[in-house]
């Protein structure tokens, strides 16, 4: 077909491949990305070695998180010296934080784009294919990729993310991610409830509401948080704050399961968790990440709590919600912290009883306030003990918390098939636990009673009562 060809199905014969590493929010963005590079009449593919443009959308928040990607990279020297048209760009967080340097430091960079860079990639990828090299770090007040519908990308056609915020304003002195990805701002709710009913048309069954801080989400018609109490009275009632905001979606789509991730402890309002108990289809679950169990090492990242308003906050949510599963994200080894410190942890734990958590040590980040004014003084060998000192007692209390469901019936939603077993469906109870059981007549999108048999500390093992 040499005649009448058009300019853009020149193009339809490159193909893209997208990696994702770190948090959520960047999976999320990969499917952006893809809506957009697609709309360039790139088709994607999951074959490294047919790509003509590999994007790695990548972390920063941890040092071995960048030391991942930088191997990543490495490998795909073989790839270019055989394709000599083949592209590399680096998206996400180390995009932002590097910046130029990046095209320095890996030369098998060609393209370099911040968070809130992705709309200018068309203009990139034109300029990368000229043969010049590429970069957008510019991070934006406004952008929250509203208008752009995300492509699902290896989709199990059942769960997906609804980005709600962008950004994070909250400055806890480790952090990389303010820097990263810039000032705080909210998404438009109708933009939101416009991609949910997108996806409850096609058949999904789970959302994820995402943000750094979800329970900071504010609607005032744009704009940022900060501005809005100087915003007139009639603005002011009719904003939607995240507790609205949950309603609104859990009203709008009786049918779907909805969860949302990360709340910030010094942002989750008593209305957020009323709401969570009145609408069924809001899973009792939530991640409260709290960091440490020292009040001093609190104040030192600068979170804006206490260890006893924590401690407050999880009594109301288990009296107002009794079944909630809660989990926790937990850094060990922050600057100056000392026995005593780490035991706190520990006993907040204890006092907890956490479903399952995430557990870090302590990283240094270039640039943060932590990384200018602590000395990174905590022997590597004692985080490392401290570490496996929490991960331990944690799986104490997640064994805890499964063996509460054995004998009880919860409700699942088939995701995928068990890795273990290709006879057993796996999906997550309500409170984000995950359970097998045997496939029988049931398909993946499924909701289905499941009588809990046994387990172990992270699944729950059963038999469908829905036959
Ligand atoms: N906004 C979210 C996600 C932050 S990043 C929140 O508030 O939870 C996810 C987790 O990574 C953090 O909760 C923290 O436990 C961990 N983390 C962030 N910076 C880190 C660092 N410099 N070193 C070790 N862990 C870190
Ligand atoms: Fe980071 Fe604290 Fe925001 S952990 S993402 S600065 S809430």
């Amino acid at each position: 077909m040499g005649i009448g060809l058009k300019s853009n199905e020149n193009k339809v014969s490159k193909k893209f491949y997208i990696e994702s590493y770190g948090c959520q929010m960047n999976f999320a963005d990969s499917e952006v990305v893809a809506s957009i590079v697609s709309k360039e009449g790139y088709n994607s593919t999951n074959n490294l070695n047919d790509a003509d443009l590999i994007l790695l959308n990548t972390c920063s928040i941890r040092e071995k998180a960048e030391l991942t990607v930088r191997k990543r990279l490495e490998s795909f020297n073989k790839l270019k010296r055989k394709n000599k048209n083949l592209k590399v760009g680096v998206l996400g967080c180390m995009a932002e934080r590097l910046k130029s340097k990046f095209l320095d430091e890996e030369k098998i960079v060609d393209l370099v784009v911040g968070p809130d860079a992705y709309k200018d990639i068309p203009n990139l990828l034109e300029e990368i294919n000229e043969g010049r090299n590429a970069v957008n770090v510019i991070l934006s007040k406004e952008e929250t990729y509203g208008d752009i519908s995300p492509v699902r990308l290896s989709s199990n056609g059942v769960t997906a993310f609804v980005s709600i915020t962008r950004g994070c304003d909250n400055m806890c002195t480790f952090c990389v991610v303010p820097f990263t990805r810039g000032r705080e701002r909210s998404r438009d709710p109708k933009s939101i409830l416009n991609e949910i009913k997108d996806l409850n048309n096609s058949n999904y069954k789970e959302i994820t509401l995402l943000g750094q801080n979800v329970d900071s989400y504010l609607w005032y018609g744009g704009g940022l948080k900060k501005d809005f109490k100087n915003a007139d009275e009639f603005v002011k009632k009719t904003s939607v704050n995240f507790s609205k905001l949950l309603k609104l979606v859990a009203e709008a789509f009786p049918k779907l399961r909805i969860r949302f991730s990360t709340s910030n402890p010094q942002d989750m309002s008593l209305d957020v968790i009323k709401t969570m108990a009145n609408y069924d289809n809001i899973c009792n679950y939530i991640h409260l990440p709290v960091q440490s169990g020292s009040d001093s090492i609190l104040k030192a990242m600068n979170r804006q709590h206490t260890r006893e308003e924590y401690l407050t906050l999880i009594k109301n949510i288990k009296d107002i919600i009794p079944n909630c599963g809660i989990s926790h994200d937990m850094i060990t080894g922050f600057p100056n912290e000392s026995d005593m410190d780490h035991k706190q942890t520990l006993s907040l734990m204890k006092e907890v009883q956490y479903d399952f958590g995430y557990m870090f040590k302590y990283s240094e980040r270039p640039g943060t306030f932590a990384a200018k004014k602590f000395e990174d003084n905590v022997k590597e060998s004692v985080k490392k003990i401290r570490l496996q000192e929490i991960i331990d007692l944690q799986q104490t209390h997640s064994h805890y918390r499964t063996r509460q469901y054995v004998g009880k019936i919860v409700e699942v939603l088939i995701e995928k098939e068990s890795k273990k077993s290709n006879l057993h469906w796996a999906g997550r109870n309500e409170q984000n636990t995950m359970v097998v059981f045997p496939k029988q007549s049931h398909n993946i999108g499924d909701f289905v009673k499941v009588k809990v048999l046994e387990c172990t500390s992270a699944t729950l093992i059963g038999v469908s009562q829905d036959l």
